[in-house]
Formats: C-alpha cells, structure tokens, sequence
C-alpha cells in the first residue's frame, strides 16, 4: 500500500538535484506534488530554466500527477502562490518540504551582504515564507506534514559557509518552534539534513578529485522524507534526522552535557580557576562530517 495514497505535497526547489528526488519519491507514493522550481543559478540568479516542468514529465510518465510552480520561495507572495497552487489544482494541501536552496560559499571576511542575504532570503526565510502560508490551511484541515530541509554545515559548522551555516541553523531553531506551535493541530514539523552529489556539492568534488560513490545518489535521501510526510509517522515531531552512506540517522538535539557550579555563583577569575577542571573537560569538536573518502582529499 502506497504511503501517501490521495496527499497533496508541496515541494520547493524540486526541478532539481535532492528535491527532484523527494518529488517523484512522494509521486511515487500516491501524492499529488506541486513541484516548485524557479530555475535559479546555483548562486541564486534567474535563468531561463523551468526544471519544474521536466519533473513535472517525469512524475506523469510515471503515473503519478504534478503541477509545476515558478514562483520564489524568497517572496512572501510568492509563496502564498506556491501554496495556491496546491489548493487550486488538488483541493488541499497536506504534505510541505521546504527545500528549495542556494549557496554563496566564501569565508567571513570575503563575504558581502548580499551574499548573506541572498541565502538566508532563500533557506530561512523561504521555508518561514512557505511554511507561514502553509500552516493556516492544515491547522484548518487538522493534519498536515512539514519536512524542512537542514544540513550539517548548520549543525556542526563548515569552512566557508557563515550565510548557509547560519540559515540551516536557523532552520532547526524554527523546526523546534514549529513543532510546539502546530503539533497541537495534527500537525509535525521535522528537520533531514540530506546528502547527494548534486550541482551544489559539485565543485567540493571536482576540486577534491574525486568520483562522489554510489552512497552519494541523491535519491538515497527520499524514502525518509516519504516516511516522515505519512500518516504513519504522527508521532515524529521536532526531530532532526539525517543521513549518512546508506543509513538514516538521529541528530541529538543541542542540550547541556556539563555543569560548573558555585553557590551564589562565579567571579571571573573564579570561572579562570574552574573552568578547565570542569566544564573544559567536555569540549566538543566543530565541523561537519566530510562524506567517505573526501575527508581524506581535504
Ligand atoms: N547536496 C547536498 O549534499 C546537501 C547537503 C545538505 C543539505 N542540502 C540541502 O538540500 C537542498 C537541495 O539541494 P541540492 O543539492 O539538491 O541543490 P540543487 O541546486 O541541485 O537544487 C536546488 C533547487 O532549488 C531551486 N531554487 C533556488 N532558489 C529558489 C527559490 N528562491 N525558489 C524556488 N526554488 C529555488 C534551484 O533552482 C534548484 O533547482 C538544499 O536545501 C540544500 O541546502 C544539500
């Protein structure tokens, strides 16, 4: 029995790369998909590229039923649109994967404002713009599945991404938000941190000299996200989840480890004294997991 027989989905960023994957996966599965793609560079300029409307082929070559979406997640009414687009063309809307992305990869001091802006208006704002839309229409109907797209370069820092570090950070703190708001209406809201050799991971790879494996199919991420987006997972609610080689994994959500205690509390040169003893006992390392064979490279 399919998944996700008679849903309407919403995937944003979806004529390409993981996202593409997560559509024909949920089409796979029974849903209705809006598949969402304004054809951006992979730095955020417009192109006149429509992938959306090849996926959109794709999934009805295949028996299943899409309509592609042009609009921007990074707009407020485009978003509205995106969201529209679902209740014009199918009725409803049930499942939202707030994917849709971009990088400008430069370390702190190189870094302008608008490559910071640009990314943080697509990842962080557009999964708010998206979800901001979204929510009303299944708080209405008491259901409704929310998968927000993270990456370990937010939950654990890489070189060179201060504006994509920041946004997929801020896309957890939102997933946890979320979670408590709308879960009293039937709704969940989790985060997956993907893998997958795509165009964005593609210049990582070229520089590295190194052929991505098998593990690095981008469609390896989408049975997860199937799962997530289902009746079945109603219990799953504001957890970060991930994946690695051919595992799916849990991410333990930030928490304190250790304690330094003083009744009355600490002086500075107190905390000096202590600090090594106690809570320097615990420090933890920093920097995302490199895929098998790449960490080597480096
Ligand atoms: N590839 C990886 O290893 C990896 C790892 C962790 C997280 N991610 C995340 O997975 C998601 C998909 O990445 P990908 O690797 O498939 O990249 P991709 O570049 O192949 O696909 C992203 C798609 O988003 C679309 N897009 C960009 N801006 C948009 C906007 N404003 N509105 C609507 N669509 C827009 C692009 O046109 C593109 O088709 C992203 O959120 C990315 O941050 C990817």
């Amino acid at each position: 029995m399919a998944l996700l027989q008679d849903r309407v989905a919403v995937v944003t960023g979806s004529g390409r790369g993981i996202g593409r994957e997560f559509a024909l996966c949920l089409a796979r599965e029974g849903a209705k998909v809006v598949v969402n793609d304004v054809g951006a560079s992979l730095s955020g300029e417009s192109t006149e590229e429509r992938p959306a409307v090849e996926v959109c082929k794709d999934i009805e070559a295949a028996g299943g039923t899409a309509v592609p979406n042009f609009d921007s997640v990074s707009e407020f009414e485009g978003a509205q649109r995106i969201v529209q687009t679902a209740l014009d063309n199918f009725g409803k809307l049930d499942i939202l994967v707030n994917n849709a992305g971009i990088i400008r990869d430069k370390t702190l001091v190189k870094m302008d404002e608008a490559d910071f802006d640009a990314v943080l208006g697509v990842h962080l704002k557009g999964t708010f713009n998206c979800t901001r839309h979204a929510a009303p229409v299944m708080r209405e109907a008491g259901y409704g599945r929310i998968i927000n797209i993270t990456s370990s370069a937010g939950l654990r820092g890489n070189f060179g991404q201060t504006n994509y570090g920041a946004a997929k950070a801020g896309i957890m703190g939102m997933t946890f938000v979320w979670a408590l708001e709308l879960g009293r209406y039937g709704i969940t809201v989790n985060a997956m941190a993907p893998a997958g050799a795509t165009r964005m991971t593609a210049n990582l790879y070229e520089k590295a000299d190194y052929e991505p494996p098998a593990t690095l199919d981008p469609a390896l991420n989408a049975p997860l996200v199937a799962y997530l987006a289902s009746e079945q997972a109603a219990h799953v609610n504001g957890q970060v989840l991930g994946r690695t080689d051919y595992a799916f994994t849990l991410f333990q959500t930030p928490r304190q480890i250790a304690w330094m205690w003083k009744d009355g509390g600490w002086d500075p040169s107190g905390v000096a004294q202590h600090f090594d003893a106690t809570l320097g006992q615990h420090l933890q390392p920093v920097g995302m997991v490199m895929p098998k064979g790449l960490d080597q490279k480096k």
